[in-house]
């Protein structure tokens, strides 16, 4: 039984034919309206939400199925302090397919490894969000009509946004991609994902909005994530970095695309919404399209194939541990502590549940 947890776990082709559906979805909604009657999904969100909850629950209403959920820890037995584990194990029994939302890098890989049934990582810290990626890569599509040949500009909070980090590690399976990373020093792109999914000579970094906009394709702006800030303190310094307006908008193509996976606070004028650019409102709405695609086609596998396969490619360690304080197994202490050896010749690990390095030497 599959679940999604990082964008990895679809190839292209899967992609590819989750974007046709969601196309196929929006021609002929009628088809699809009994799909999942009598299914359930179950959102289970730790961290606040508006659009990925509601837009998960709107999809399967709209495929005919049920939901079920909570929207906030304190009105789950988390409060009571049961483990993302055992939550998993129940909710198993009483849902089809699980959509979980929570502030620990890895937890919705917790939920996996024990839920009976698919779970979709519905974002996890500052780590992965692949549904807001199906939902990017869906509105690429739309509005440029394939996913390669574009140059696209990454503005904002480049280090603790997790639909950046996602989108980016999804765009480097496409060809003829320019990447421009449009951040304050304080909030540039983590190096290690620089290092691993950008290819040299395909991406630059400036400061500077005005100076990158009349290259780009389209334009993905992004909040500053306050809360993933160590301090307010921080986040204040920073907070105002950037706002598209209608003057700066002056300065990009006509056929620009402006993306946001919303909330937007203060980066983008509300007057730049009524510019036919503007696309982060239809974004929004692709996302529930692409999350029917995908719960049809879990669900459908989820029928073919009901036996867990676990992940045996990792090892478990005592004498080593996951040092980042964000991770889930920060928090639950009965968790193993699983790493894959990435470095055999440096000793190096990588955690299995949130990917941070760590080394034995
Ligand atoms: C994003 C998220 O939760 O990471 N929102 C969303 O899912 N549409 C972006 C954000 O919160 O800034």
């Amino acid at each position: 039984m599959r679940s999604l947890i990082s964008i990895f776990d679809l190839t292209v082709p899967e992609i590819d034919e989750l974007i046709e559906t969601a196309k196929d979805i929006i021609a002929n909604p009628d088809e699809y309206a009994e799909k999942c009657r009598h299914k359930k999904l179950a959102t289970l969100f730790y961290e606040p939400s508006t659009r990925t909850r509601l837009s998960f629950e709107a999809a399967m209403l709209e495929l005919g199925g049920s939901v079920l959920g909570f929207s906030e820890a304190t009105s789950s037995s988390a409060a009571k302090g049961e483990s993302v584990a055992d939550t998993a194990k129940v909710i198993s029994c009483y849902a089809d397919i699980i959509a979980m939302r929570h502030p620990k890098e890895g937890a919705p890989f917790v939920a996996a490894e024990n839920a009976d049934v698919p779970v979709i990582n519905a974002g996890d810290g500052g780590h992965n969000h692949p549904t807001q990626t199906l939902t990017d890569l869906l509105t690429i599509h739309r509005e440029k009509g394939s996913l390669h040949g574009f140059t696209i500009g990454f503005c904002g909070d480049l280090r603790y946004g997790r639909t950046v980090h996602s989108l980016i590690y999804a765009l480097s399976r496409y060809e003829d991609i320019n990447v421009v990373l449009i951040s304050p020093t304080e909030l540039r792109l983590p190096g290690n994902i620089k290092k691993k999914y950008l290819k040299e000579g395909s991406f630059r970094e400036t400061h500077s909005l005005e100076e990158a906009l009349p290259s780009l394709d389209i334009l993905y702006m992004t909040r500053i994530q306050q809360e993933r800030f160590p301090t307010f303190e921080e986040y204040l310094k920073l907070k105002d970095s950037y706002c598209l307006d209608t003057d700066k908008l002056c300065l990009a193509k006509e056929t620009l695309t402006i993306m946001h996976p919303l909330p937007r606070v203060n980066e983008i004028s509300v007057g730049v919404d009524k510019d036919p650019r503007a696309c982060y409102f239809k974004q929004a709405l692709n996302g529930k399209y692409i999350r029917m695609a995908l719960i049809l086609k879990l669900l459908e596998e989820a029928e073919k194939d009901r036996a867990y396969h676990p992940d045996t490619d990792y090892i478990v360690d005592n004498t080593l541990r996951c040092d980042n304080s964000k991770c889930i197994t920060s928090i639950e202490q009965e968790l193993q502590h699983k790493f894959r050896l990435t470095d055999p010749e440096n000793g190096v690990y990588r955690c299995i549940y949130c990917e941070r390095q760590t080394s034995k030497n």
